[in-house]
């Protein structure tokens, strides 16, 4: 059956996806920048569950590090059987010079190193003719969004991608799903400069986006927007004109006025 692969699996939507997996007796290898959450996460998991739980210490915002990551798979002989591209962060600002470094960083991470990730582990999925790729977009897929203009744009690549390859690969044994989450309550929030409960929509728990994502997968829904709330304001939303949801993203994403960029993410603590 292989084991479940996770990034950014040491706090918020990827330690749930851990955590549920877990709970479903699945084996898993936990991926994210902070050694010693994915340790605790680990040892909880395993003694709880019995499950096989390996840790992978890396920084996927390093444009090689989905080659070694799938390097240091194959050599402890890790079969993967279903792919989670689950590690982001946000960055709430002004788009300009400032944050480019920031930015790069994102759309590698997000982007670049999801897309990797992929195709360096699809061939093993289509030799066992089974599998599952969930890649966790976002609400702000579907239109663009002021001050998070590069984050929005790399939600929406990844919805674009994996609608894309689902389609590719179907009949092929192996699903592809995005979820698209709104507001969930993480710590995503501290390190984009977003304070979530001051913006006009609800916020919601991990658990819930993780459920439904999983049972999107296994029914291999092209994407999800878990949430009521979410799933009216988005598919409702695309009756109305494009430049009208980008002027309704701005009201409702952004609270207080951004702040300047900071320099990275991993220098302070991880945007719907
Ligand atoms: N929370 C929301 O409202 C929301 C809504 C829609 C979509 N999302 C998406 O959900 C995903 C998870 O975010 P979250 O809300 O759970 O935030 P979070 O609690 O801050 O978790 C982010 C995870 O990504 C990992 N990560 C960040 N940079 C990394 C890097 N360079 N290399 C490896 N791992 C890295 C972090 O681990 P380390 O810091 O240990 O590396 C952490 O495990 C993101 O893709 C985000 O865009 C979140």
């Amino acid at each position: 059956m292989g084991s479940v692969l996770i990034t950014g699996a040491s706090s918020g939507i990827g330690e749930t996806f851990a955590r549920e997996y877990a709970s479903r007796g699945a084996d898993l290898i936990l991926v994210a920048r902070s050694e010693e959450k994915l340790d605790a996460i680990s040892g909880d998991l395993s003694r709880r569950h019995g499950v096989r739980v390996t840790t992978l210490q890396a920084d996927l915002s390093l444009p090689e590090s989905a080659e070694n990551l799938v390097a240091r798979c194959r050599e402890g002989s890790l079969s993967i059987g279903t792919l989670v591209n689950n590690a982001g962060f946000g960055l709430n600002a002004p788009f300009g010079p400032e944050s480019i470094d920031e930015l790069e960083s994102m759309l590698i991470l997000h982007n670049l190193t999801l897309m990797k990730l992929t195709a360096l582990l699809l061939p093993d999925m289509q030799k066992r003719n089974r599998g599952g790729i969930l890649n966790v977009s976002s609400i702000t897929a579907f239109q663009g969004v002021p001050f998070n203009a590069v984050y929005a744009a790399t939600k929406a690549f990844i919805l674009s991608f994996s609608e894309a390859l689902r389609e590719e690969l179907r009949g092929s044994g192996i699903n592809v799903c995005a979820v698209c989450p709104g507001l969930t309550r993480t710590a995503i929030f501290d390190i984009a400069g977003i304070d979530p409960d001051k913006t006009l929509l609800p916020i919601g728990a991990p658990e819930p986006v993780v459920k439904s994502a999983i049972r999107a997968l296994e029914k291999n829904r092209p994407f999800v927007v878990p949430g009521l709330y979410n799933k009216i304001m988005i598919h409702g939303g695309r009756l109305l004109p494009r430049s009208v949801m980008v002027r309704l993203g701005m009201l409702l994403a952004r609270n207080d006025k951004p702040e300047k960029p900071r320099s990275h993410p991993s220098e302070t603590a991880g945007t719907a």
